[in-house]
């Protein structure tokens, strides 16, 4: 679980981007979009979710069980489907995590009534029913459109247990495995596009060493085995086995993986390296998701950005391993971890998500944008009612965060090929602490046209940003912008709109754009050329 102290988020620079000084004072902010220097592709995997059995993640927040009066499609929530769809998740990281360490998968398959009744002892001691296993999460990954990520136990089970469960997920329906799957209802065989290979092994994974890991890894990467056809090691779509990488800024496993994975032969491999790396303030998280002034608002932002600096430091070290850039860097734990809503299980960690919290995404999805060619995968904690999520839920009730909005605002950048940009930010200052007051990204999405992704970090001055193209001429700006009346404005039950995005665009002149950024907010653009 790492904590990415503060003592990580220093200096700050806006890789990709030159920072140039600023006349301090002046709202104007300058630009430069090379559109005709294109860089690396921003793999739509960079805005994967998260869900683990946790709090209310799956069970309330994904799973209602079939005799619910709440909408549901086979006991999954059909409003919480559909505002998923609508921002095409490509992958769901599944079933943690802590837990997944702890999870054993026969648990949650065959009758519902005779499943066995489990504690969770990683969340609060919740009672686990195992109602929602692997046959109901690859019909809830169906029903989103999205592919799974399953992250089996390598810290308490053993490597046949998640063999098996590969088998029962994969095998033909005229194998033993594929006919305990068919008796369950689904014949076919699943499609596993992605394995974690366990889950924080420097801690609640089992707290190995990182040559321990290593060893261990090899062994889960050799037997436990994808049987479709496709996505066995020469198919069309081979199952990519993500290992266990570096908690936040602690190079150890960055260095054991990466160093065993050269010496990998036919008979393993691994395609992803994780980093789990939070923004919290200091740990134990005890800063409030909503009861916030603007120290603590700057304080955060200036951590979440020391994101780039963690990619940075675990980059080189792949580079030195694998100057190809074949392992992804899969950043598959990541958001704002705060303290847990006053009256709630503090083991279910449910927060509220303001538009702080919007801005800290953007930020990070930035940062993920220009490090396109080493991340090409993300895990945003959590999906539904736990940490950073794109949706809370109560009972029947169902609301989109500011979070939510953000990934839905950056659908165009998903498979979009980077774009650079020269970035002249200006300085947003806070007590002793000094950030960019503005940030932003541009890519060219599949069908040619070019968008832009700006934040306005400041909480209080407008930006206006001049923007200049090398090598076309821009005709329009139009897109949305998501912003609220305070850094901590929040959508609640009983006012689901308070941040929620609205229409902007922007002025063109002599070839450039003009866009006015209200106070803390993020925007969108789609430019006509
Ligand atoms: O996302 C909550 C927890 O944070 C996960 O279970 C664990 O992997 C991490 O420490």
């Amino acid at each position: 679980m790492l904590r990415t102290g503060l003592g990580m988020a220093l200096a700050i620079g806006l890789m990709a981007s030159t920072s140039v000084a600023h006349a301090s004072g002046s709202d104007a902010v300058a630009m430069k979009v090379e559109a005709g220097k294109p860089g690396a592709v921003i793999d739509r995997n960079i805005f994967g979710q998260f869900a683990e059995h946790l709090g209310f993640g799956i069970y309330g927040g994904v799973w209602v069980g079939k005799d619910s009066p709440i909408p549901n499609v086979r006991g999954v929530r059909k409003d919480v489907v559909a505002a998923l769809k609508a921002i095409k998740v490509p992958n769901v990281r599944w079933p943690g995590g802590c837990f997944a360490d702890e999870y054993h998968w026969r648990d949650g398959v065959g009758p519902a009534d005779a499943r066995r009744a489990t504690v969770n002892a990683n969340w609060g001691g919740a009672g686990e029913p195992n109602t929602f296993g692997t046959d109901e999460f690859m019909d809830f990954v169906g029903q989103i459109g999205s592919e799974a990520y399953v992250s089996v136990n390598l810290g308490s089970g053993t490597v046949e247990e998640a063999s098996d469960w590969l088998a029962y997920m994969t095998a033909p329906a005229e194998s033993a495995a594929g006919k305990e799957r068919a008796a369950n209802g689904h014949p076919e065989p699943y499609k596993v596009r992605y394995l974690g290979l366990g889950n924080e092994s420097w801690s609640c994974g089992g707290a190995m060493r990182p040559a321990y890991y290593t060893d261990l890894m090899k062994r889960y990467a050799r037997f436990v085995r994808n049987y479709r056809q496709e996505q066995m090691e020469t198919g069309a779509q081979p199952m990519q086995r993500i290992a266990v990488g570096p908690n936040g800024p602690d190079t150890a496993y960055t260095e054991q993986v990466m160093k065993t994975w050269t010496e990998h032969d036919w008979s393993w491999n691994i395609e992803g390296l994780s980093l789990h790396s939070y923004t919290t303030g200091g740990w134990p998280p005890s800063l409030s998701s909503t009861d916030f002034g603007k120290a603590d608002y700057a304080r955060l932002i200036k951590e979440t950005l020391g994101m780039n600096d963690l990619i940075v430091t675990h980059s080189a070290i792949m580079d030195k391993y694998d100057p190809e850039k074949r392992v992804p860097l899969v950043v598959d734990e990541w958001g704002v971890w705060l303290q847990p809503a006053p009256g709630t299980n503090p083991g279910f960690l449910i927060q509220q998500n303001s538009l702080r919290d919007a801005i800290i995404a953007a930020l990070n999805l930035n940062i993920f944008a220009r490090h396109a060619d080493r991340v090409r995968m993300t895990n945003i904690a959590q999906m539904v009612n736990v940490l950073q999520a794109m949706i809370l839920t109560d009972k029947e009730k169902m609301l989109l965060t500011p979070t939510y909005y953000v990934y839905k605002m950056y659908l165009p950048f998903q498979d979009a090929r980077f774009v650079p940009v020269n970035l002249d930010a200006g300085t947003y200052r806070e007590g002793a602490i000094d950030l960019p007051r503005v940030d932003g990204i541009a890519a060219r999405d599949k069908d040619g046209r070019l968008w832009l992704a700006v934040t306005n970090l400041d909480p209080e001055r407008k930006g206006t940003i001049s923007v200049t193209f090398d090598g076309l001429v821009a005709k329009s700006a139009r897109g949305e912008v998501l912003t609220g009346p305070q850094v901590n404005s929040v959508n609640s039950f009983d006012k689901p709109d308070v941040v929620a995005p609205k229409p902007i665009s922007g002025k063109a002149s002599k070839g450039g754009i003009t866009l006015e950024l209200p106070p803390k907010s993020i925007a969108v653009v789609q430019i006509g050329e």
